[in-house]
C-alpha cells in the first residue's frame, strides 16, 4: 500500500531546506548503484557524507519522529540516513527494486529496507514528467506532490522515475526498517490503529470498547513484532 504523509514540513520550511541543498555538491547518482541499476539511472545525488546533507537529512528524520501518521504506518525500528536526488535534461530512473540489506553509514549493522520513502522537496509546476511510478498487485501508480509531502512504499516494490523533461525535480529518498517487516500485516495494524483514533474522540475515556481494541492492537503488534 501506498501511504501519503501530507504536509510533513510547511511550504516555507521545505523551500528553506532546498535551498540550501541546492548549494551542496551534487555528483552523478550512479556511483551509487548497484551493476544492474546503474544501467537505468540518471541523475544527481549529494555525496552522504556531506555536512549539509547530514544536518537536512537530520532535520527530516527529526520531523519524522513527532509524526504520528508516520510512526503509525511505518513502525520503524532504524531509518536509514535521508540522501538527496535531483533530476533534470531528461533525467530519470527506470524500474528497479531497491536493494534488501543496506549498510548504516559509518556502521555494522545492516539495515533490511521494508519500506521506502520519497519526499517531494519541490513543487510539481516546477517540472514536467518526474513521476515515481510504482508497481502494485493491481498495476502501476504514479506519485508526484506538493513540497513538503512524503509518500512510504514497500520496497518491495519495482519503481522507476519517469524522465524529467522540462525544470527540475528535487527530493529526499531513504530506507526504513519496520518492527514489522510483513506489508500484509503492518496496513491491517495501520488500518486498525487509524479507526481507534477515528472513534477514540466520540467516546468517554474510560470506554472498554476503545480498550478491547487497544489491546487487540497492542496484542497483534506484540505478536508480529521482529525486533
Ligand atoms: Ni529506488
Amino acid at each position: 500500500m501506498l501511504i501519503v504523509i501530507e504536509k510533513l514540513f510547511a511550504p516555507g520550511e521545505i523551500a528553506a531546506l532546498c535551498e540550501r541543498l541546492l548549494a551542496a555538491p551534487w555528483a552523478d547518482g550512479a556511483a551509487t548503484a548497484g551493476e544492474r541499476a546503474v544501467q537505468v539511472k540518471q541523475n544527481l545525488q549529494v555525496p552522504m557524507d556531506d555536512p549539509v546533507a547530514k544536518e537536512v537529512g537530520q532535520v527530516i528524520l527529526t520531523r519524522l519522529g513527532q509524526n504520528p501518521q508516520f510512526l503509525a504506518a511505518a513502525l520503524p525500528v532504524t531509518i536509514h540516513p535521508p540522501r538527496f536526488n535531483l533530476y533534470r535534461d531528461g533525467g530519470h530512473y527506470g524500474a528497479h527494486v531497491d536493494g534488501a540489506l543496506m549498510r548504516m553509514p559509518g556502521e555494522d549493522r545492516l539495515l533490511r529496507t521494508d519500506l521506502s520513502a520519497t519526499l517531494f522537496l519541490n513543487d510539481p509546476e516546477d517540472y514536467e514528467g518526474g513521476e515515481l511510478t510504482i508497481e502494485g498487485q493491481f498495476g502501476g501508480q504514479s506519485v508526484k506532490l506538493p513540497a513538503g509531502d512524503m509518500v512510504l512504499y514497500p520496497s518491495s516494490s519495482l519503481h522507476k522515475v519517469t524522465p524529467v523533461t522540462r525544470g527540475m525535480r528535487i527530493a529526499s529518498f531513504f530506507w526504513m526498517q519496520s518492527a514489522v517487516p510483513d506489508e500484509g500485516a503492518r496496513t491491517m495494524l495501520y488500518d486498525l490503529d487509524r479507526s481507534i483514533q477515528g472513534l477514540a474522540p466520540g467516546r468517554g475515556k474510560d470506554d472498554a470498547d476503545i480498550d478491547r481494541l487497544m489491546q487487540v492492537y497492542h496484542n497483534l503488534l506484540r505478536r508480529w513484532a521482529q525486533i
